[in-house]
């Protein structure tokens, strides 16, 4: 069953084309990275302007380089929710307007979930209930997932994301947008050693043993401080960078170590642009080994990040169970808690 995705929830504009949500058959990427980095962050305008420019070409160009003809796509589907809501409306036009000109079904897809799901092209099936991580530049959090269609939120952020601190770090650092890649790139060029104290303190160190929680904002204004303390930091930026992340890492550490252990669910899936930093994977990697559960992650970096194949990957589990819904921008939910189940 062949199926389309399209992905237009913040700052990539994607066509992914799926076959029976397994096979990756097409998938293309428009990155606005360039667009926004003068500003540091995303601009929500801008965003759903280049949406709107990009999304017919990227079509076209998916159909004509996949070899699908257009009439063999056998449903559609899109992110619906959450994102940016005019950058949103400029992929569910499009779905609509598929779904009705070939008379195909329309799947209403989660983001986060299809970030999650994405494993399943790389022929791994992580069996339910699992722990999804989710790691991006709009959201840190970890969910209880049931069932496709089904997952219930365990804990978030209270103020920024994992990767909108990279960026926010990256930024006050003089560093390109995104700051993720530019930061991994500058830690890895620096040897921590083993019990090194860190110049950043750790991140919400009395919270509660039970308690799932992110929080970013307090590192990066602890980054602020020093280097304001410090105008000479430019010949440290390799040691600020390694350990804001040590700092950064041991927080979802942390969080995902009390998940396994608060639910006793021993299947931990890991996903979002975060997921793309080789340290973080690594750590991943080794704490899996010494708590004993089972680790997935996507390897290429391209499902790491927004994209198109995850969509149509989770679009066919939720055709293939029964469980399509209309499309729901749910405009007025302004928090985690407004969206998922808890
Ligand atoms: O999942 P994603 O594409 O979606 C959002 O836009 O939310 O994630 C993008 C985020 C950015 O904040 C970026 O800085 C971060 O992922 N990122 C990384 C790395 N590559 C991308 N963070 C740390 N290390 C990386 N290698």
């Amino acid at each position: 069953m062949l199926g389309l995705g399209i992905e237009t929830s913040c700052d990539e504009t994607s066509i992914g084309i799926v076959e029976d949500g397994k096979k990756e058959i097409s998938l293309k990427v428009y990155s606005q990275t360039e667009l926004h980095s003068a500003y540091g962050g995303v601009v929500p305008e801008i965003a759903s302007r280049a949406h709107l420019e990009k999304i017919n070409d990227l079509l076209d160009i998916s159909i004509k380089e996949s070899g699908v003809d257009l009439s063999d796509i056998e449903y559609v589907a899109v992110t619906a929710t959450p994102g940016l809501l005019g950058s949103l409306i400029v992929g569910a036009q499009m779905a609509r307007c598929l779904s009705v000109a070939l008379k195909i079904p329309l799947v209403a897809v989660d983001h986060l979930e299809a970030h999650l799901t994405v494993v399943r092209l790389e022929e791994k099936n992580p069996s339910f209930p699992y722990l999804g991580v989710l790691l991006s530049g709009g959201n840190s959090a970890i969910f209880q997932v049931e069932d496709f269609g089904k997952m219930k939120l365990l804990g978030d952020t209270q103020d920024d994301a994992l990767g909108e601190a990279f960026d926010k770090v990256a930024t006050l650092l003089g560093l390109d947008y995104p700051g993720g890649p530019e930061i991994e790139k500058l830690a890895m060029k620096y040897s921590l050693r083993n019990n090194e104290p860190l110049i950043f303190p750790e991140l919400l160190k009395d919270l509660p043993s039970e308690k799932i929680l992110f929080s970013y904002s307090g590192l990066k204004t602890a980054v602020l401080y020093y280097l304001k303390k410090n105008p000479d930091y430019r010949k440290e930026l390799e040691k600020i960078c390694s350990h804001f992340q040590e700092r950064a890492f041991s927080l979802v550490e942390k969080n995902i170590k009390r998940a396994v252990s608060v639910t006793k669910i021993r299947e931990v899936v890991v996903a979002g642009g975060v997921v793309a930093n080789s340290t973080l994977k690594e750590r991943l990697k080794k704490i899996s080994t010494k708590l004993n559960f089972h680790l997935t992650v996507p390897e290429r970096k391209i499902l790491c990040t927004d994209n198109g194949a995850m969509v149509a990957c989770l679009g066919y589990f939720l055709l293939k169970n029964g469980k399509t819904s209309a499309i729901d921008f749910k405009v007025s939910a302004t928090r985690m808690e407004d969206f998922y189940e808890n």
